[in-house]
Protein backbone atom coordinates (compact mmCIF):
# COMPACT_ATOMS: atom_id res chain seq x y z
CA UNK A 1 0.00 0.00 0.00
CA UNK A 2 1.40 3.56 -1.19
CA UNK A 3 1.81 6.18 1.23
CA UNK A 4 -1.11 8.41 -0.24
CA UNK A 5 -3.45 5.69 0.33
CA UNK A 6 -2.21 5.27 3.93
CA UNK A 7 -3.24 8.98 4.26
CA UNK A 8 -6.84 8.55 2.88
CA UNK A 9 -8.06 5.73 4.04
CA UNK A 10 -7.27 7.40 7.33
CA UNK A 11 -9.23 10.14 7.17
CA UNK A 12 -11.64 8.11 5.33
CA UNK A 13 -12.25 5.94 8.07
CA UNK A 14 -12.66 8.67 10.54
CA UNK A 15 -14.97 10.29 8.29
CA UNK A 16 -17.34 7.69 8.28
CA UNK A 17 -17.08 7.80 12.13
CA UNK A 18 -18.14 11.19 12.41
CA UNK A 19 -15.26 13.04 12.13
CA UNK A 20 -14.45 16.11 10.11
CA UNK A 21 -11.74 16.29 8.03
CA UNK A 22 -9.22 19.58 8.46
CA UNK A 23 -6.25 20.52 6.56
CA UNK A 24 -2.75 20.48 8.37
CA UNK A 25 -2.39 23.41 9.88
CA UNK A 26 1.64 25.46 8.89
CA UNK A 27 4.27 24.19 10.60
CA UNK A 28 4.59 27.28 12.34
CA UNK A 29 2.78 27.74 15.26
CA UNK A 30 0.41 30.63 14.83
CA UNK A 31 1.05 33.48 17.42
CA UNK A 32 2.71 30.85 20.13
CA UNK A 33 6.13 32.01 20.63
CA UNK A 34 7.29 29.34 23.25
CA UNK A 35 7.58 26.81 20.10
CA UNK A 36 9.43 26.89 16.89
CA UNK A 37 7.30 24.39 14.87
CA UNK A 38 4.49 22.14 15.45
CA UNK A 39 6.02 18.94 16.57
CA UNK A 40 2.79 17.26 17.26
CA UNK A 41 -0.74 16.92 15.26
CA UNK A 42 -2.64 17.94 18.42
CA UNK A 43 -0.18 21.68 18.98
CA UNK A 44 -2.29 23.54 16.79
CA UNK A 45 -5.15 22.38 18.33
CA UNK A 46 -4.82 23.43 21.73
CA UNK A 47 -7.43 26.20 22.65
CA UNK A 48 -10.19 23.21 21.55
CA UNK A 49 -8.43 20.87 23.57
CA UNK A 50 -8.48 23.13 26.58
CA UNK A 51 -12.33 24.09 25.79
CA UNK A 52 -12.67 26.53 23.04
CA UNK A 53 -15.04 25.10 20.55
CA UNK A 54 -13.84 24.24 17.36
CA UNK A 55 -15.91 25.73 14.33
CA UNK A 56 -15.66 21.91 12.76
CA UNK A 57 -17.15 20.92 15.98
CA UNK A 58 -15.86 17.93 18.62
CA UNK A 59 -15.08 15.37 16.10
CA UNK A 60 -11.61 16.25 13.73
CA UNK A 61 -9.45 14.27 11.66
CA UNK A 62 -6.55 15.32 9.96
CA UNK A 63 -2.96 14.64 8.92
CA UNK A 64 -0.55 17.33 10.32
CA UNK A 65 2.99 18.37 8.92
CA UNK A 66 5.30 17.85 11.94
CA UNK A 67 9.07 18.69 12.99
CA UNK A 68 11.29 17.55 15.67
CA UNK A 69 14.63 18.81 14.86
CA UNK A 70 15.84 17.72 18.81
CA UNK A 71 19.10 16.00 18.00
CA UNK A 72 20.64 16.49 14.45
CA UNK A 73 22.80 13.52 15.09
CA UNK A 74 20.09 10.93 15.04
CA UNK A 75 18.79 11.90 11.75
CA UNK A 76 20.08 8.96 9.05
CA UNK A 77 19.26 6.07 11.29
CA UNK A 78 15.95 3.89 10.51
CA UNK A 79 13.38 6.14 12.72
CA UNK A 80 14.08 9.54 12.94
CA UNK A 81 12.87 12.38 10.77
CA UNK A 82 13.42 16.20 11.31
CA UNK A 83 10.26 16.41 9.17
CA UNK A 84 7.09 13.87 9.44
CA UNK A 85 3.22 13.77 8.94
CA UNK A 86 1.27 12.59 11.58
CA UNK A 87 -2.33 11.05 11.07
CA UNK A 88 -4.23 11.96 14.38
CA UNK A 89 -8.59 11.72 15.43
CA UNK A 90 -9.57 13.91 18.05
CA UNK A 91 -12.35 13.95 20.87
CA UNK A 92 -12.64 17.48 21.69
CA UNK A 93 -14.84 16.32 24.67
CA UNK A 94 -16.48 14.09 22.91
CA UNK A 95 -16.03 10.44 22.81
CA UNK A 96 -13.48 9.05 25.32
CA UNK A 97 -11.16 5.56 25.62
CA UNK A 98 -13.84 2.93 24.77
CA UNK A 99 -14.36 4.28 20.73
CA UNK A 100 -10.94 5.95 20.65
CA UNK A 101 -9.38 2.48 21.52
CA UNK A 102 -11.88 0.46 19.42
CA UNK A 103 -11.36 2.58 16.44
CA UNK A 104 -7.61 2.31 16.74
CA UNK A 105 -7.94 -1.30 16.13
CA UNK A 106 -10.65 -1.86 13.73
CA UNK A 107 -8.51 0.32 11.66
CA UNK A 108 -5.45 -1.19 11.89
CA UNK A 109 -6.92 -5.05 11.22
CA UNK A 110 -10.02 -4.36 9.20
CA UNK A 111 -9.49 -5.32 5.98
CA UNK A 112 -10.76 -2.84 3.35
CA UNK A 113 -11.96 0.51 5.27
CA UNK A 114 -8.62 -0.51 7.37
CA UNK A 115 -5.46 -1.33 6.92
CA UNK A 116 -5.46 -5.24 7.39
CA UNK A 117 -2.60 -5.48 9.70
CA UNK A 118 -2.56 -8.74 11.56
CA UNK A 119 -3.65 -8.26 14.74
CA UNK A 120 -2.33 -11.51 15.98
CA UNK A 121 1.16 -9.27 15.94
CA UNK A 122 0.12 -6.31 17.88
CA UNK A 123 1.22 -5.23 21.58
CA UNK A 124 -0.34 -2.24 23.42
CA UNK A 125 1.09 -0.48 26.51
CA UNK A 126 -1.28 1.07 29.20
CA UNK A 127 -0.26 3.57 31.98
CA UNK A 128 0.82 1.91 35.05
CA UNK A 129 -0.80 4.76 37.44
CA UNK A 130 1.07 7.30 39.85
CA UNK A 131 0.21 10.19 42.44
CA UNK A 132 -1.36 12.05 39.05
CA UNK A 133 -3.75 9.13 37.91
CA UNK A 134 -4.79 5.99 38.86
CA UNK A 135 -3.58 2.36 36.72
CA UNK A 136 -5.45 2.58 33.54
CA UNK A 137 -7.84 -0.54 34.12
CA UNK A 138 -10.34 0.96 31.78
CA UNK A 139 -7.95 0.98 28.56
CA UNK A 140 -6.84 -2.38 29.77
CA UNK A 141 -10.28 -3.80 29.97
CA UNK A 142 -11.15 -2.11 26.80
CA UNK A 143 -8.19 -3.74 24.94
CA UNK A 144 -8.79 -7.23 26.01
CA UNK A 145 -12.29 -7.19 25.07
CA UNK A 146 -11.03 -6.81 21.61
CA UNK A 147 -8.94 -9.60 21.75
CA UNK A 148 -5.60 -8.57 22.88
CA UNK A 149 -4.36 -11.00 25.32
CA UNK A 150 -3.25 -9.63 28.46
CA UNK A 151 0.40 -10.71 28.58
CA UNK A 152 0.51 -8.86 25.33
CA UNK A 153 -0.79 -5.46 27.26
CA UNK A 154 2.33 -4.06 28.91
CA UNK A 155 1.44 -1.34 32.17
CA UNK A 156 4.17 1.48 31.77
CA UNK A 157 5.21 4.76 34.19
CA UNK A 158 4.69 8.03 32.97
CA UNK A 159 7.85 8.16 31.38
CA UNK A 160 6.14 6.25 28.63
CA UNK A 161 2.60 6.12 28.59
CA UNK A 162 1.95 10.18 29.80
CA UNK A 163 1.69 12.44 27.30
CA UNK A 164 2.13 16.17 27.28
CA UNK A 165 3.89 18.36 24.78
CA UNK A 166 5.52 20.82 27.06
CA UNK A 167 5.60 22.03 30.63
CA UNK A 168 2.28 23.63 30.16
CA UNK A 169 -1.08 22.04 28.58
CA UNK A 170 -3.09 19.65 27.89
CA UNK A 171 -2.11 16.00 28.67
CA UNK A 172 -2.72 12.68 30.34
CA UNK A 173 -2.04 8.81 29.80
CA UNK A 174 -1.53 7.33 26.97
CA UNK A 175 -1.91 3.85 25.31
CA UNK A 176 0.42 3.06 22.44
CA UNK A 177 -0.05 0.07 20.12
CA UNK A 178 3.20 -1.76 18.26
CA UNK A 179 3.93 -3.95 15.97
CA UNK A 180 5.86 -6.90 15.52
CA UNK A 181 8.11 -6.36 12.30
CA UNK A 182 9.23 -9.92 11.85
CA UNK A 183 6.07 -11.72 11.62
CA UNK A 184 6.68 -14.42 14.20
CA UNK A 185 8.09 -12.95 17.50
CA UNK A 186 5.09 -14.09 19.65
CA UNK A 187 4.68 -13.70 23.10
CA UNK A 188 7.27 -11.56 25.21
CA UNK A 189 7.33 -10.84 28.73
CA UNK A 190 7.71 -7.29 29.50
CA UNK A 191 11.77 -7.18 29.51
CA UNK A 192 11.77 -9.28 26.32
CA UNK A 193 9.38 -6.53 24.77
CA UNK A 194 11.12 -3.85 25.81
CA UNK A 195 14.08 -4.81 24.07
CA UNK A 196 12.34 -5.93 20.90
CA UNK A 197 11.33 -2.54 20.95
CA UNK A 198 15.12 -1.09 21.18
CA UNK A 199 16.14 -3.26 18.58
CA UNK A 200 13.24 -2.30 16.43
CA UNK A 201 12.26 -5.83 16.33
CA UNK A 202 8.59 -4.63 17.55
CA UNK A 203 8.20 -0.98 16.80
CA UNK A 204 5.46 2.01 18.03
CA UNK A 205 2.47 2.78 15.65
CA UNK A 206 -0.11 4.58 17.20
CA UNK A 207 -0.62 6.28 20.17
CA UNK A 208 -4.11 7.28 21.79
CA UNK A 209 -3.86 9.91 24.59
CA UNK A 210 -6.66 10.64 27.40
CA UNK A 211 -6.14 14.21 27.63
CA UNK A 212 -7.78 15.00 30.54
CA UNK A 213 -5.15 16.37 32.84
CA UNK A 214 -3.33 19.75 32.55
CA UNK A 215 0.15 20.67 33.41
CA UNK A 216 1.69 23.87 34.60
CA UNK A 217 5.36 24.43 34.97
CA UNK A 218 5.99 20.59 34.32
CA UNK A 219 3.17 19.77 37.14
CA UNK A 220 -0.25 18.06 37.16
CA UNK A 221 -2.56 20.76 38.42
CA UNK A 222 -5.81 18.12 37.96
CA UNK A 223 -8.27 17.82 35.14
CA UNK A 224 -9.05 19.64 32.14
CA UNK A 225 -12.81 21.11 31.81
CA UNK A 226 -13.17 18.34 29.18
CA UNK A 227 -12.26 14.69 28.29
CA UNK A 228 -10.41 14.67 25.31
CA UNK A 229 -8.86 12.18 22.61
CA UNK A 230 -5.58 13.18 20.69
CA UNK A 231 -4.11 10.12 18.47
CA UNK A 232 -1.10 9.95 16.72
CA UNK A 233 0.03 7.69 14.05
CA UNK A 234 2.99 8.54 12.04
CA UNK A 235 2.59 8.24 8.30
CA UNK A 236 5.88 7.16 7.76
CA UNK A 237 6.19 4.36 10.51
CA UNK A 238 2.69 2.83 9.16
CA UNK A 239 3.96 3.42 5.64
CA UNK A 240 6.92 1.36 6.26
CA UNK A 241 4.88 -1.78 8.38
CA UNK A 242 2.03 -2.04 5.22
CA UNK A 243 5.26 -2.25 3.05
CA UNK A 244 7.09 -4.42 5.08
CA UNK A 245 10.40 -2.55 5.96
CA UNK A 246 11.86 -1.31 8.51
CA UNK A 247 12.06 1.79 7.64
CA UNK A 248 10.18 4.62 5.71
CA UNK A 249 13.75 5.02 3.94
CA UNK A 250 12.77 2.23 2.09
CA UNK A 251 9.38 2.76 1.17
CA UNK A 252 7.56 4.91 -1.58
CA UNK A 253 7.89 8.25 0.66
CA UNK A 254 11.29 8.31 -0.08
CA UNK A 255 12.53 6.01 -2.92
CA UNK A 256 11.70 9.23 -5.87
CA UNK A 257 14.20 11.09 -3.49
CA UNK A 258 16.68 8.42 -2.75
CA UNK A 259 16.75 7.86 -6.07
CA UNK A 260 17.55 11.16 -7.15
CA UNK A 261 20.49 11.50 -4.78
CA UNK A 262 21.65 7.94 -6.27
CA UNK A 263 21.98 9.69 -9.22
CA UNK A 264 24.13 12.46 -8.01
CA UNK A 265 26.42 10.55 -6.35
CA UNK A 266 29.92 9.32 -6.70
CA UNK A 267 29.91 6.50 -4.42
CA UNK A 268 27.66 5.30 -2.00
CA UNK A 269 27.30 6.41 1.71
CA UNK A 270 23.55 4.85 2.96
CA UNK A 271 23.58 8.29 6.05
CA UNK A 272 25.17 10.42 4.08
CA UNK A 273 22.13 9.59 1.84
CA UNK A 274 19.25 9.44 4.26
CA UNK A 275 20.42 13.00 5.84
CA UNK A 276 20.39 14.59 2.38
CA UNK A 277 16.58 13.05 2.02
CA UNK A 278 15.45 13.86 5.34
CA UNK A 279 16.78 17.98 5.41
CA UNK A 280 15.83 18.86 2.06
CA UNK A 281 12.42 17.32 2.14
CA UNK A 282 12.14 19.37 5.47
CA UNK A 283 13.64 22.35 4.17
CA UNK A 284 10.99 22.18 1.19
CA UNK A 285 8.33 21.89 3.80
CA UNK A 286 9.75 24.67 5.90
CA UNK A 287 10.34 27.03 3.06
CA UNK A 288 7.25 26.53 1.85
CA UNK A 289 5.48 27.67 5.20
CA UNK A 290 7.05 31.06 4.96
CA UNK A 291 10.31 30.06 7.31
CA UNK A 292 13.71 31.71 5.40
CA UNK A 293 17.19 31.11 6.67
CA UNK A 294 18.57 33.40 9.20
CA UNK A 295 20.62 32.97 12.12
CA UNK A 296 17.74 33.14 14.71
CA UNK A 297 15.28 30.68 15.50
CA UNK A 298 13.34 28.39 12.64
CA UNK A 299 15.59 30.37 10.25
CA UNK A 300 18.32 29.10 12.08
CA UNK A 301 16.81 25.53 12.51
CA UNK A 302 16.54 26.31 8.68
CA UNK A 303 20.16 27.27 7.78
CA UNK A 304 21.66 24.09 9.83
CA UNK A 305 19.66 21.33 7.61
CA UNK A 306 20.29 23.25 3.99
CA UNK A 307 23.82 23.56 5.34
CA UNK A 308 24.32 19.95 6.63
CA UNK A 309 22.93 18.55 3.13
CA UNK A 310 25.36 20.75 1.07
CA UNK A 311 27.88 18.94 3.30
CA UNK A 312 26.77 15.70 3.26
CA UNK A 313 26.04 15.93 -0.61
CA UNK A 314 29.81 17.57 -1.10
CA UNK A 315 30.94 14.10 0.48
CA UNK A 316 28.61 11.93 -1.92
CA UNK A 317 30.57 13.90 -4.88
CA UNK A 318 27.54 15.93 -5.98
CA UNK A 319 28.09 18.72 -8.72
CA UNK A 320 27.10 22.56 -8.03
CA UNK A 321 23.72 23.04 -8.33
CA UNK A 322 22.34 19.34 -8.55
CA UNK A 323 20.50 19.54 -4.95
CA UNK A 324 18.08 21.25 -7.01
CA UNK A 325 17.11 17.73 -8.79
CA UNK A 326 16.39 16.46 -4.55
CA UNK A 327 14.33 19.57 -4.18
CA UNK A 328 12.28 19.17 -7.30
CA UNK A 329 12.01 15.61 -6.19
CA UNK A 330 10.13 16.47 -3.35
CA UNK A 331 8.17 18.84 -5.13
CA UNK A 332 7.20 15.74 -7.37
CA UNK A 333 6.74 13.75 -4.11
CA UNK A 334 4.30 15.65 -2.48
CA UNK A 335 2.64 18.19 -5.44
CA UNK A 336 -0.88 16.82 -4.66
CA UNK A 337 -1.03 16.38 -1.30
CA UNK A 338 0.63 19.60 -0.71
CA UNK A 339 -0.39 22.77 -2.98
CA UNK A 340 1.42 25.14 -0.92
CA UNK A 341 4.88 23.43 -2.33
CA UNK A 342 4.03 23.82 -6.14
CA UNK A 343 2.90 27.32 -5.11
CA UNK A 344 6.15 28.14 -3.46
CA UNK A 345 8.62 25.96 -5.81
CA UNK A 346 10.33 29.22 -7.19
CA UNK A 347 10.79 30.58 -3.59
CA UNK A 348 11.89 26.92 -2.31
CA UNK A 349 14.44 26.70 -4.98
CA UNK A 350 16.14 30.16 -4.88
CA UNK A 351 16.13 30.16 -1.21
CA UNK A 352 18.15 26.89 -0.85
CA UNK A 353 20.06 27.71 -4.19
CA UNK A 354 21.27 31.51 -2.06
CA UNK A 355 22.50 29.61 1.11
CA UNK A 356 24.07 27.07 -0.49
CA UNK A 357 26.23 29.95 -1.96
CA UNK A 358 26.76 31.37 1.26
CA UNK A 359 27.61 28.39 3.29
CA UNK A 360 30.04 28.02 0.31
CA UNK A 361 31.39 31.43 0.93
CA UNK A 362 31.51 30.90 4.62
CA UNK A 363 33.52 27.45 3.85
CA UNK A 364 36.40 29.06 2.14
CA UNK A 365 36.61 31.53 4.84
CA UNK A 366 36.62 29.26 7.76
CA UNK A 367 38.98 26.92 5.83
CA UNK A 368 41.48 29.60 5.61
CA UNK A 369 40.31 30.29 9.34
CA UNK A 370 40.71 26.44 10.36
CA UNK A 371 44.28 26.39 8.96
CA UNK A 372 44.87 29.16 10.87
CA UNK A 373 44.29 26.49 14.16
CA UNK A 374 40.93 28.39 15.25
CA UNK A 375 38.85 27.08 18.01
CA UNK A 376 36.15 24.79 16.94
CA UNK A 377 33.39 27.31 18.83
CA UNK A 378 34.88 29.98 16.87
CA UNK A 379 34.42 27.93 13.75
CA UNK A 380 30.97 27.09 14.60
CA UNK A 381 29.34 30.38 15.88
CA UNK A 382 31.58 32.75 13.54
CA UNK A 383 31.67 30.85 10.56
CA UNK A 384 28.55 28.86 10.29
CA UNK A 385 30.56 25.34 10.62
CA UNK A 386 29.49 22.65 11.33
CA UNK A 387 31.30 20.58 14.32
CA UNK A 388 31.18 17.48 12.43
CA UNK A 389 33.18 19.01 9.71
CA UNK A 390 35.45 20.41 11.77
CA UNK A 391 36.31 17.33 13.39
CA UNK A 392 36.75 15.56 9.85
CA UNK A 393 39.41 18.15 8.55
CA UNK A 394 40.73 17.48 11.93
CA UNK A 395 41.28 14.20 11.02
CA UNK A 396 42.70 14.40 8.05
CA UNK A 397 45.53 16.63 9.52
CA UNK A 398 45.66 14.51 12.36
CA UNK A 399 44.48 17.26 15.17
CA UNK A 400 42.93 16.80 18.52
CA UNK A 401 39.63 18.21 19.06
CA UNK A 402 38.52 18.45 22.37
CA UNK A 403 34.65 17.74 21.97
CA UNK A 404 33.29 18.17 25.35
CA UNK A 405 35.18 21.54 25.91
CA UNK A 406 33.28 22.37 22.69
CA UNK A 407 29.69 21.47 24.00
CA UNK A 408 30.10 23.36 26.96
CA UNK A 409 30.91 26.46 25.31
CA UNK A 410 27.64 26.14 23.23
CA UNK A 411 25.95 24.82 25.89
CA UNK A 412 26.96 28.03 27.50
CA UNK A 413 26.57 29.93 24.31
CA UNK A 414 22.91 29.10 23.75
CA UNK A 415 22.21 30.13 27.63
CA UNK A 416 23.51 33.65 26.85
CA UNK A 417 21.71 33.73 23.11
CA UNK A 418 17.98 35.86 23.12
CA UNK A 419 17.48 34.65 20.17
CA UNK A 420 16.90 30.89 20.67
CA UNK A 421 16.39 29.92 24.31
CA UNK A 422 16.78 26.81 25.81
CA UNK A 423 13.29 26.92 26.94
CA UNK A 424 11.95 26.97 23.14
CA UNK A 425 12.98 23.70 21.91
CA UNK A 426 11.53 22.19 24.77
CA UNK A 427 8.30 22.28 23.39
CA UNK A 428 5.39 24.86 25.17
CA UNK A 429 2.18 25.96 24.46
CA UNK A 430 0.50 28.95 22.91
CA UNK A 431 0.94 31.74 25.35
CA UNK A 432 -2.62 33.19 25.44
CA UNK A 433 -1.82 36.04 28.07
CA UNK A 434 -3.27 39.29 28.61
CA UNK A 435 -0.33 41.00 26.71
CA UNK A 436 -0.20 38.78 23.45
CA UNK A 437 -4.12 39.03 23.26
CA UNK A 438 -3.97 42.82 23.23
CA UNK A 439 -0.85 42.40 20.79
CA UNK A 440 -2.57 39.89 18.56
CA UNK A 441 -5.57 42.20 18.26
CA UNK A 442 -3.46 45.22 17.44
CA UNK A 443 -2.02 43.01 14.79
CA UNK A 444 -5.37 42.91 13.20
CA UNK A 445 -5.58 46.62 12.99
CA UNK A 446 -2.16 47.09 11.80
CA UNK A 447 -2.89 45.24 8.92
CA UNK A 448 -6.39 46.89 7.78
CA UNK A 449 -4.48 50.34 8.70
CA UNK A 450 -1.80 49.36 5.95
CA UNK A 451 -4.50 48.10 3.80
CA UNK A 452 -6.38 51.87 4.38
CA UNK A 453 -3.33 54.22 4.31
CA UNK A 454 -0.82 52.52 2.38
CA UNK A 455 -2.56 49.89 -0.54
CA UNK A 456 -5.34 47.98 -0.29
CA UNK A 457 -3.97 44.87 -2.19
CA UNK A 458 -1.44 44.32 0.72
CA UNK A 459 -1.60 40.78 2.19
CA UNK A 460 0.28 39.13 5.30
CA UNK A 461 2.80 36.34 4.98
CA UNK A 462 3.47 35.47 8.48
CA UNK A 463 2.79 36.40 11.73
CA UNK A 464 4.94 36.34 15.33
CA UNK A 465 3.92 37.05 18.94
CA UNK A 466 5.65 37.65 21.91
CA UNK A 467 4.52 39.11 24.82
CA UNK A 468 6.87 42.12 23.90
CA UNK A 469 5.95 42.78 20.39
CA UNK A 470 4.12 41.88 17.29
CA UNK A 471 5.50 41.16 13.93
CA UNK A 472 3.93 40.94 10.89
CA UNK A 473 5.64 40.01 7.63
CA UNK A 474 3.43 40.88 4.39
CA UNK A 475 4.45 40.73 0.76
CA UNK A 476 5.00 44.26 -1.07
CA UNK A 477 8.04 45.30 -2.97
CA UNK A 478 8.67 48.67 -1.52
CA UNK A 479 9.66 50.41 1.66
CA UNK A 480 6.79 52.31 3.86
CA UNK A 481 7.61 56.02 4.06
CA UNK A 482 8.10 57.76 7.19
CA UNK A 483 5.00 59.54 6.30
CA UNK A 484 2.79 56.27 5.45
CA UNK A 485 4.38 54.48 8.90
CA UNK A 486 3.03 57.79 11.05
CA UNK A 487 0.09 57.54 9.20
CA UNK A 488 -0.85 54.16 9.98
CA UNK A 489 -0.33 54.48 13.44
CA UNK A 490 -2.43 57.51 13.80
CA UNK A 491 -5.14 55.59 11.91
CA UNK A 492 -4.31 52.40 14.43
CA UNK A 493 -4.24 54.46 17.23
CA UNK A 494 -7.84 56.29 16.41
CA UNK A 495 -9.43 52.63 16.02
CA UNK A 496 -8.38 52.14 19.84
CA UNK A 497 -9.95 55.40 20.91
CA UNK A 498 -12.95 55.03 19.40
CA UNK A 499 -13.33 51.77 21.64
CA UNK A 500 -14.40 49.23 18.58
CA UNK A 501 -16.04 45.91 19.16
CA UNK A 502 -14.00 42.68 18.65
CA UNK A 503 -16.61 40.08 17.62
CA UNK A 504 -15.84 36.61 17.13
CA UNK A 505 -18.15 34.57 14.71
CA UNK A 506 -18.33 30.89 12.59
CA UNK A 507 -19.11 30.58 9.15
CA UNK A 508 -18.45 28.40 6.00
CA UNK A 509 -15.18 29.02 4.44
CA UNK A 510 -17.20 29.77 1.35
CA UNK A 511 -19.27 32.28 2.56
CA UNK A 512 -15.95 33.61 4.85
CA UNK A 513 -14.28 33.96 1.06
CA UNK A 514 -17.44 35.78 -0.38
CA UNK A 515 -16.93 38.63 2.17
CA UNK A 516 -13.58 39.00 1.62
CA UNK A 517 -12.20 38.29 4.75
CA UNK A 518 -8.57 38.36 5.41
CA UNK A 519 -6.58 34.64 4.63
CA UNK A 520 -3.02 34.32 5.58
CA UNK A 521 -1.40 34.24 2.31
CA UNK A 522 -0.91 29.98 1.45
CA UNK A 523 -2.37 29.18 4.34
CA UNK A 524 -5.15 26.68 4.33
CA UNK A 525 -8.60 26.23 6.43
CA UNK A 526 -11.10 23.98 6.83
CA UNK A 527 -14.54 24.08 5.38
CA UNK A 528 -16.40 26.01 8.49
CA UNK A 529 -14.04 28.81 10.07
CA UNK A 530 -14.08 31.01 12.98
CA UNK A 531 -13.36 34.87 12.04
CA UNK A 532 -12.60 37.95 14.00
CA UNK A 533 -14.44 41.37 13.24
CA UNK A 534 -13.86 44.90 14.28
CA UNK A 535 -16.78 46.79 13.93
CA UNK A 536 -17.43 50.81 14.11
CA UNK A 537 -20.49 52.10 15.55
CA UNK A 538 -22.82 51.17 13.23
CA UNK A 539 -21.60 47.56 12.70
CA UNK A 540 -19.57 48.20 10.05
CA UNK A 541 -16.12 45.66 9.74
CA UNK A 542 -13.34 47.78 9.59
CA UNK A 543 -11.13 44.21 9.56
CA UNK A 544 -12.53 40.67 9.07
CA UNK A 545 -9.27 38.38 9.62
CA UNK A 546 -9.85 34.68 9.44
CA UNK A 547 -8.50 33.62 12.77
CA UNK A 548 -9.00 31.29 16.18
CA UNK A 549 -8.06 34.21 18.28
CA UNK A 550 -8.41 34.86 21.36
CA UNK A 551 -8.38 38.61 21.31
CA UNK A 552 -9.69 41.60 23.72
CA UNK A 553 -13.45 42.27 23.16
CA UNK A 554 -12.84 46.09 22.78
CA UNK A 555 -9.93 48.07 21.19
CA UNK A 556 -9.82 50.80 23.92
CA UNK A 557 -8.07 47.55 25.78
CA UNK A 558 -4.84 48.17 23.99
CA UNK A 559 -2.76 51.65 24.68
CA UNK A 560 -0.80 53.40 22.55
CA UNK A 561 0.27 51.77 19.04
CA UNK A 562 3.64 52.31 18.29
CA UNK A 563 6.01 50.79 14.93
CA UNK A 564 9.14 49.85 16.09
CA UNK A 565 10.57 48.97 12.85
CA UNK A 566 9.71 48.23 9.29
CA UNK A 567 12.76 46.49 7.30
CA UNK A 568 12.96 43.76 4.20
CA UNK A 569 13.08 40.28 5.02
CA UNK A 570 13.81 38.99 1.55
CA UNK A 571 12.34 39.99 -2.11
CA UNK A 572 8.86 41.39 -2.16
CA UNK A 573 8.50 40.38 1.86
CA UNK A 574 8.51 43.48 4.18
CA UNK A 575 8.84 43.05 8.00
CA UNK A 576 6.69 44.95 10.74
CA UNK A 577 7.82 44.88 14.58
CA UNK A 578 5.52 47.01 16.46
CA UNK A 579 4.50 47.41 20.15
CA UNK A 580 1.88 48.98 22.66
CA UNK A 581 2.88 51.56 24.95
N1 LIG B 1 0.16 13.76 20.73
C1 LIG B 1 0.48 12.38 20.71
C2 LIG B 1 1.84 12.11 20.11
O1 LIG B 1 2.41 12.98 19.52
C3 LIG B 1 -0.56 11.60 20.01
O2 LIG B 1 2.32 11.01 20.25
Amino acid sequence: MQSSEVRSKFLKFFENRGHKIIPSASLVPENDPSVLFNTAGMQPLVPYLLGQEHPMGKRIADVQKCVRTGDLDDIGDNRHFSFFEMMGNWSLGDYFKKEAIEWSHEFLTKKDEGLGLDASRLYVTIFEGDENAQFDQESKDIWMSLGIREDRIYALPASDNWWSPGDNGPCGPCSEMFYDMKGDIGDLNKEDFLKAIKNEDVIEIWNDVFMEFEKKDGKVIGKLKQKNVDTGAGLERITAVMQGKKTAYDTDIFSGILGKIKEFSKQSNLKAERIIADHIRASVFMIADGVLPSNTDRGYVLRRLIRRAVRYSDILGFEHGELFGVVEAVVEKYKDTYSELTENAVIIKKEIEKEENKFRETLKHGLKEFEKGVDPFVLATTYGFPIELTLELAKEKGIEIDLEKFKEKMTEHQKLSHTASAGMFKGGLANHNEKTIKLHTAHHLLLAGLQTVVDKNIKQRGSNITEERLRMDFLSDRKLTDEEKLKVEDWVNDKIKQGLNVVRREMSKEEAEKIGAEMEFGAKYPEIVSLYFIEDANGNPISKEFCGGPHVSNTKELGQFKIQKEEAVAQGIRRIKAVLL
